[in-house]
């Protein structure tokens, strides 16, 4: 069989672990695809560079534009994160009607309608499973196995840097700086860790969590948003002595019309006999409720290099598969206008 021809955007974290899993289990991939994955191409910032992937020096490559828009490329995986030339590279790639793979939040909360509406123009299949909580399956469930059910609530840890920092604090007593060192140190904080400990990386995923579980389009700027940098290592003491655990939580929310969505992302004081209360370190845990479908709860790990391939191999092997079939997934291009209120009604 003919292999399908892999582009990959951005060889950091990530990318070098999607290059690993590529490597190390071509024949298992082969076999669930039908077809041999081929990676045919690598476009980093910098050549030169000592890199943790093993990836052979001819296939890289300054020049992203011409990589993601050459004819023999099936597929574009895109980890570089950011809006540009994130949104120009998979635009460019999908109008050629190529699928895509990527783990970019910021683009997808930014500019989802973007994004979607050229995967729909060029007939091309979008994934980004890897977006929001690394390796857990959680939009595949809210696109594909509850497309049947009204999801009315999503709520949970979406932020693993910020899990690992408060984990730290309470059960270690530490500061805020030194647990955030630690976990820069472990991979699981952003390249600017402001993201993480200001709440925007959950806001972002906040952002696409419900417009996929209420298909609607929310973006980041319509998420009300607090991180926990004001909370203390006595704050954090005194929540225990009380009982209690606090967390950053994401939380979306449908009204009970149906007309508007809230969707908000603060830390919170959970009783520590609250499920959420027992993820640990840079763990995620997401509770979905859904008219039908009752309580659903997704756990995990949701930061990471090996986690967040993991994520982007399934996505992978999922538009493969589609390209194989001559089908695609769904499509997110249509939606419905619902009023987002930050803080919704709920
Ligand atoms: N910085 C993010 C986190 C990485 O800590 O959750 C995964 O999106």
């Amino acid at each position: 069989m003919k292999p399908l021809k892999v582009a990959l955007l951005g060889c950091g974290v990530v990318g070098s672990q999607v290059v690993r899993l590529l490597h190390e289990q071509a024949d298992d991939l082969a076999a669930r695809v039908g077809a041999p994955l081929e990676l045919a191409g690598v476009a980093v910032r910098r050549l030169g560079r000592k890199r943790d992937a093993d990836v052979d020096p001819a296939l890289l490559t300054t020049d992203a534009e011409a990589l993601v828009t050459r004819d023999d490329i099936d597929i574009v995986v895109e980890v570089i994160g950011g809006i540009e030339p994130a949104r120009s590279l998979i635009v460019a790639a999908m109008e050629k009607g190529k699928s895509v793979v990527s783990a970019n939040k910021a683009l997808l909360a930014e500019d989802g309608a973007t994004v979607h509406r050229a995967a729909k123009s060029g007939g091309a299949d979008l994934y980004f499973e890897a977006s929001v909580a690394g390796a857990i399956p959680l939009l595949r469930p809210l696109r594909e196995s509850l497309a049947g059910d009204h999801v009315t609530r999503v709520l949970g840890i979406v932020n693993g840097t910020t899990n690992y920092i408060l984990d730290k604090m309470d059960s270690t007593g530490a500061s805020f700086s030194d647990a955030l060192e630690e976990a820069q140190a472990l991979g699981y904080a952003e390249a600017d860790p402001t993201a993480d400990v200001e709440g925007f990386d959950a806001a972002a995923k906040a952002a696409i969590l419900a417009g996929l579980a209420f298909h609607t389009r929310v973006t980041a700027a319509d998420v009300h948003r607090e991180g926990i940098t004001e909370i203390t290592a006595a704050d954090v003491a005194s929540a225990k002595a009380m009982g209690y655990v606090i967390k950053l939580l994401a939380i979306c929310a449908r009204s009970e019309d149906g007309r508007s969505v809230g969707v908000r992302v603060h830390p919170a004081m959970i009783p520590r006999t609250h499920p959420l209360a027992g993820v640990r370190e840079a763990y995620n845990a997401v509770f979905v409720e859904a008219e039908s479908a009752g309580q659903l709860m997704f756990y995990g790990k949701g930061a990471g290099g090996a986690p967040t391939a993991s994520a982007v191999l399934g996505d992978l092997v999922a538009v493969a598969r589609n390209r194989l079939a001559g089908t695609r997934g769904p499509d997110e291009s249509t939606y419905a206008e619902l009023a987002v209120h930050p803080m919704g009604d709920t």
